[in-house]
Order: C-alpha cells, then structure tokens, then sequence
C-alpha cells in the first residue's frame, strides 16, 4: 500500500497522550480517541470500540455510520480479532468470509484487540472505503496507539463488560 496514507505515528503518539492525559475514564478516551483518528487518519470510514461484555462484542464510542451492536466472538473480523488475541487486517473485505457488512463503502478493515494481563477485553476497529489501506506501518500505529489508550486508561473500568476470553494461540 502507498505511504501517503501513513500518517507520523511518532506524533500522533505523542497527541494521543497529550489528549488522554489526567483522564481515566474508559468511555471519554475511547471516545476521544475515536474523534482523533477520524480526524487524523486518512481515508477511512469508520473508527471506533467494541467491547467484551457479557461473552460477545458490543459496541462502544465510535465515528461513522450507525454499526451493528453486537458481534459474536469468532464472528467478522471483529470477533476474529477478539477470538485470536491478535491484530487481523483484511485488505479486501468482500475476500473475507464472514465479514460483517455495517457499512457498505467499506472496502478493507484493520482491527486491533485490546489484550489487558493477557485477556481480550475489546477491539478498535478501523474501515477504510479503499481496498488494501492498511499498511504493516499502520498495523505497528495502530497497536501503539492503543498500548497508549491501555495505559492512560484505568482499565479496571473494563472488568464489569466481562472478564474478557484468553488469546487463541
Ligand atoms: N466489519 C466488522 C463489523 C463492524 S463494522 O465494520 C463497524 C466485522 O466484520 O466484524
């Protein structure tokens, strides 16, 4: 994928925390986070959380279309992402069986789990209307990015949505 996409992840870092600093709640970053990306990643549609709670995804602060409330884990690249532990980018949404289709410009996705003392308690999800949008370079971003969300955050707020399932190995 070309670079011009690929925003400065060392300064958008940097204003990630700035942003988050001396705010705990998980739904006032999540949300503030979601507005930042929107404003500061290019080409994509939709951007923002879902959460474990009550052993599936439910969505949580986001920017862009009304999306599906609920995912089950396993199901979509969401749940996939939940499911495995692990950040699963899908340069062509339509090649991805199962993909679930809130939004019909998307075109390729890029979900991040948020692993917490090893367990899932939720994912950011980002969709872009052009296919293959997702670099490896956004790939590292985007993890960073939510390392920092993770650490600004008081995570225990996440214990009440559920304890959140192991990483697949
Ligand atoms: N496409 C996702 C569903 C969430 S929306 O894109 C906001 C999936 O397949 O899990």
């Amino acid at each position: 994928m070309s670079t011009s996409h690929t925003p400065d992840y060392s300064a958008l870092l940097a204003e990630l925390a700035a942003l988050l600093d001396g705010q705990r709640d998980v739904i006032a970053n999540a949300a503030n986070m979601s507005a930042l990306l929107r404003e500061r990643l290019a080409d994509v549609n939709w951007v923002g959380f879902y959460f474990v709670r009550t052993g599936e995804l439910i969505v949580g602060p986001f920017q862009g279309r009304p999306a599906c409330a609920r995912i089950a884990l396993g199901q979509g690249v969401c749940g996939t992402a939940a499911a495995r532990g692990r950040t699963v980018v899908v340069p062509d949404v339509h090649a991805f069986p199962g993909h679930i289709a809130c939004d019909d410009r998307s075109r390729s996705e890029i979900v991040v789990p948020l692993v917490v003392q090893g367990r899932v308690v939720g994912v950011l999800d980002v969709d872009s209307p052009l296919r293959d949008r997702f670099s490896q370079q956004d790939c590292w971003g985007l993890e960073q990015l939510v390392s920092v969300f993770l650490r600004a955050t008081d995570v225990t707020q996440l214990e009440p949505i559920g304890p959140g399932i192991a990483p697949q190995e």
